[in-house]
């Protein structure tokens, strides 16, 4: 199987997230197991996107996130919920952006050569498994375009998952 991994940055961005999103499909393809699809997706995201210096996966495991695949600089292992950008943002089980993660209070620094992040919560019918977020080294990387983009990428990850995964629906009709 051939991938490209090359996408043109040079696109307007809701084109470049669309024909990213395209590739993101092509690359998942009928593979439904988690670490696989979130070690493929965090390599094309961190080889894709430009000004980025971390892409990767936190699962939340045992009332926490665990750190999943990613590539970049290695990462701190563990982050309680509602700490952190990360935490934050799955506490919230919404997107958080911060153009300047020195005006972030309880940023987690990594990479202390990160500057800006996105933290996007992966949901699965509202049910939090893990987060995807990427860091860069300029300030103030990530605006709404980015934010669309990323969480339609996340949302192609989410679908290629097992439906094992998936919630008894009845559940929802109660
Ligand atoms: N900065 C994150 C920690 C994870 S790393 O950026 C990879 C945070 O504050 O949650």
């Amino acid at each position: 199987m051939q991938v490209s991994s090359s996408t043109d940055s040079t696109k307007a961005k809701p084109a470049f997230y669309q024909d990213l999103c395209e590739k993101l499909q092509d690359l998942l393809g009928t593979e439904t197991d988690f670490v696989s699809n979130a070690a493929n997706t965090a390599a094309l995201l961190f080889h894709s996107l430009p000004d980025v210096n971390w892409a990767g996966f936190y699962v939340y495991r045992d009332g926490g996130l665990l750190v999943g695949p990613f590539q970049g600089k290695p990462a701190c292992v563990r982050i309680p919920l509602g700490k952190g950008v990360c935490g934050t943002a799955a506490r919230k089980k919404t997107t958080v952006v911060v153009p300047d993660v020195s005006k972030f209070k309880g940023h987690i620094a990594c990479d202390p050569q990160s500057k800006s992040e996105i933290a996007i919560p992966l949901l699965n019918w509202g049910k939090l498994i893990g987060i995807l977020d990427i860091d860069s080294a300029s300030l103030n990387r990530f605006d709404e375009d980015d934010l669309e983009g990323l969480e339609a990428l996340a949302s192609v990850f989410i679908a290629s998952m097992d439906t094992e995964d998936m919630p008894d629906l009845s559940e929802l009709a109660q």
